[in-house]
């Protein structure tokens, strides 16, 4: 069973990642991982933090000679800032009463954490809930996908809205311009979560992709979309002092069907991947497919019809399950907790950044009782764009556990025999 865990804190030395049972033989490519790590901490909006880092991965084990050897990877991306912090995260150093922190910003988990862990200063707790953590899990799944590729899986992420404000536009473009920037087949995509947000892209159109990653706000129109409405919104709501959040969508394709059971309700797919989202920080909502919209639909309108069409001419080097097709993909290719073989979706609501720049938060001091205002700690304005690499890489995650569960085996060419046996049957 593929599983990794995470260590670091924010400002300590770095931050390191293990993936176990991971298998050998996988080619390792850390262009790929640099550019999500680098993806990861560009965006609109974002604080001073991200111009001091530069995230570089280092394998600390489980690769030699560019392949991994199936022992267990480990990663670890150094936080440059820590020579900054060199004192204050000593591990033996005493920490001095004056700096200690006795009053929880409201939105973190300073308040729970500190009290759960009986910690008389809540940096104890900040340093590791933050979301720099976040690089190491974007590294993970990076790694993943790495893996995943060599069986024509890929993955695509995009920012839907930002404080409200979503691709307004973009509709009135696709009747305009055609079908040019726009999936060959419109139907298949669904408009998660209400009408605001029409979001017809093909994320893995390569012209689309290339909008999306050169696009500060990761927006895939870049002639349709309001990015001045919304970059100018990022700036007042930082002159403010405050913060704004948005809607993220990510997505997979090339999956095969059966990926995920209905057998066992911690063995489904669509509840892995939402654990794999929701535990990423700030994300407040996850939806497979139309989600929510679904509350609103007929099932004649919802589900996704199946037809059936053989594929080229020799119907035997074609995957068996890639003559069942569906027109739409509500479902966001998932039923009954397993893949069908449509394309993925999962779209997740990320809440306004809960550190502010002005004292707008009551809080009180753990130590006394008395009425405080949060503490102000430099921070981003808007990390949405950023939190969609976070959230592409936790379905990597999710895609890359279930893929090595049905056809695992300890090495790539093990599976790659497991694979072409199941979809060749
Ligand atoms: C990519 C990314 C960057 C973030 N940057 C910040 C930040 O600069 N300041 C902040 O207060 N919260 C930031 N957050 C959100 C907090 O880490 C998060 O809200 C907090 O840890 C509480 O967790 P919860 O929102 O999941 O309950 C960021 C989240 C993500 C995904």
């Amino acid at each position: 069973m593929l599983r990794f865990l995470t260590a670091g804190e924010s400002h300590g030395k770095g931050l390191v990642a293990i993936m176990d049972n991971f298998p050998a033989g996988v080619k390792m490519d850390e262009d790929f991982i640099n550019e999500k790590l680098r993806l990861r901490q560009s965006g609109y909006g974002r604080g001073a933090r991200q111009k001091i880092e530069t995230d570089k991965i280092e394998f600390l084990s489980g690769i030699r000679g560019g392949f991994t050897t199936g022992s267990p990877v480990s990663l670890f991306i150094k936080n440059k800032d820590y020579e900054n912090w060199r004192e204050r995260m000593d591990a033996f150093k005493p920490v001095p009463e004056e700096s200690k922190i006795h009053a929880p910003r409201p939105g973190h988990a300073d308040f729970a954490g500190s009290i759960k862990f009986g910690l008389d200063d809540i940096r104890n707790v900040l340093e590791r809930s933050s979301a720099r953590e976040t690089a190491s899990r974007v590294a993970v799944g990076a790694v993943c996908q790495i893996f995943l590729r060599n069986f024509g899986i890929e993955f695509a992420s995009a920012v839907l809205s930002i404080g409200g404000i979503s691709e307004e536009k973009a509709e009135e473009k696709k009747e305009e311009k055609g079908t040019d920037l726009f999936c060959a087949s419109q139907k298949k995509r669904y408009v998660p979560f209400s009408d605001a947000s029409p979001f017809p892209a093909d994320l893995f159109n390569e012209t689309i992709r290339r909008n999306i990653d050169d696009s500060e706000l990761r927006m895939p129109y870049p002639e349709a979309y309001s990015e001045e409405k919304i970059k100018k919104l990022i700036d007042e709501t930082k002159a403010e002092g405050d913060t704004v959040g948005g809607l993220i969508t990510a997505q997979a394709k090339g999956v095969p069907v059966g990926l995920g059971s209905f057998t066992q309700w911690d063995e489904k797919l669509d509840a892995h991947i939402a654990m794999s989202v929701m535990s990423i920080q700030a994300i407040k909502s996850v939806e497979i497919g139309a989600g929510v919209k679904s509350a609103f639909l007929k099932g004649s309108e919802y589900h996704d019809s199946i037809y059936y069409q053989e594929k080229g001419t020799d119907f035997k080097s074609a995957p068996f399950s890639a003559s069942f097709y569906r027109k739409t993909d509500n479902a966001g290719g998932i039923e009954g907790g397993m893949s069908n073989g449509e394309i993925i979706s999962v779209t997740c609501a990320m809440k306004p950044i809960p550190t502010l720049m002005k004292p707008y938060l009551d809080t009180v001091d753990l130590k006394t009782g008395e009425a405080r205002k949060a503490f102000l700690e430099r921070s981003d304005v808007c990390a949405v764009p950023a939190a969609s690499i976070v959230v592409e890489s936790a379905l990597a995650f999710s895609i890359c556990y279930f893929f090595l569960k049905k056809f695992g085996g300890d090495s790539l060419s093990e599976i790659g025999r497991n694979y072409e046996g199941y979809v060749r049957k």
